[in-house]
């Protein structure tokens, strides 16, 4: 494994090696695994957790890291190959991961979609110009269609939480949002509990489904573990849940078409996690990437409530990263 841009290229041993160094180094946080090792952090879009948990987990592995935010620090880059770059793109990811592999160790990349034309978000085209072009590893830190490192906090608590994460009742729910979101992170939590064994349903509302390539990798993880997988439109899916997943994503059926999809969401606005349908559930956990619009995605009483667990995936992004970190120089002990 030289580059981790899904949990789904990964083998299930490889994802259980980061995961227990992740947990050695959250009981023993500093470590000199990435003394006089450099890692760029490339930002084409806004971001709390992954900026900060990055920053503080390579500084804690003994490590130096540089901040770059594209159109900020940096110049802006072009992806297309062959592009005539007579408008506002300085730079092309060719010559940046090229001068970039002469300075880092790693390049960590997040760049969502541009939410115009499924077709082309679909290539996932920044974080593979990237890969195309590095000479060194590169991590994803959210593309267009995936969220890994998202995707290991989540699965490190839920083994937290739960023990054994295999057969039980993982739900991922579609959650009212004013925007159109990316399905990187619905896309990722599905596939790493499918990897590890869970019963996986997705709720959503008709016309809301995420895409066959997710789905197909979904239905093969489950039915090559022995578990459940369905999709169901209503709520009616949480009963027995012991995790409710609670995300927003954006119609494909409607991608790049905003004023479509928010006539059609209107009606929607009760696809809100509320304690009414957290009480469906097998007293389940709940859990969000964050950021959050509360009383919108979820309500104020399940968020602030015991069954709560969105602090701990958050915390759990930093030590899941530093174990990734660790594994991928080598230092696998
Ligand atoms: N969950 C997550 O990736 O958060 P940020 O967008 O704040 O990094």
């Amino acid at each position: 494994m030289k580059n981790f841009i899904s949990t789904h290229n990964c083998t299930f041993e490889e994802l259980e090696k980061i995961l227990k160094l992740a947990t050695q180094l959250k009981s023993k946080p500093i470590d000199n695994c990435l003394k006089n090792k450099s890692v760029a952090l490339v930002f084409f879009n806004s971001s709390l957790r992954t900026r900060t948990s990055f920053e503080v987990g390579i500084n804690q592995l003994g490590g130096h890291s540089s901040t770059l935010d594209v159109g900020g620090q940096i110049w802006n880059l072009e992806y297309k190959d062959g592009a005539v770059m007579d408008g506002q793109n300085v730079e092309h990811i060719k010559d940046a991961s090229k001068v970039l592999s002469k300075y880092f160790d790693f390049v960590c990349v997040r760049s969502f979609p541009q939410m115009e034309d499924w077709n082309e978000d679909k290539k996932d085209p920044i974080i593979n110009s990237f890969k195309k072009y590095l000479d060194i590893p590169l991590i994803s830190m959210e593309s267009a269609l995936y969220h890994p490192c998202q995707a290991l906090a989540d699965i490190m608590t839920i083994k937290e939480k739960l023990n054994k994460p295999e057969k039980k009742k993982f739900v991922l729910s579609w959650s009212y949002h004013p925007k159109s979101l990316p399905t990187a992170v619905p896309n990722s939590a599905s596939i790493i509990a499918s990897q590890f064994g869970m019963d996986v349903t997705i709720v959503n509302p008709k016309g809301f489904e995420l895409s066959k390539e997710t789905m197909n990798i979904v239905e093969k993880n489950c039915k090559d573990k022995g578990s459940n997988f369905e999709v169901v439109n209503s709520h009616e899916g949480f009963e027995n849940a012991d995790i409710i997943y609670a995300k927003s994503w954006g119609s494909l059926k409607y991608y790049g078409q905003p004023e479509i999809e928010g006539s059609i969401k209107k009606d929607l606005k009760g696809w809100i996690v509320d304690k009414e349908k957290m009480d469906l559930t097998k007293n389940a956990k709940f859990m969000h990437c964050l950021p959050v619009r509360r009383n919108v995605e979820v309500a104020d009483e399940v968020l602030d409530s015991k069954n709560s667990i969105v602090y701990d995936q958050a915390e759990n992004r930093l030590h899941a990263q530093k174990g990734l970190l660790k594994y991928l120089i080598g230092d696998k002990k």
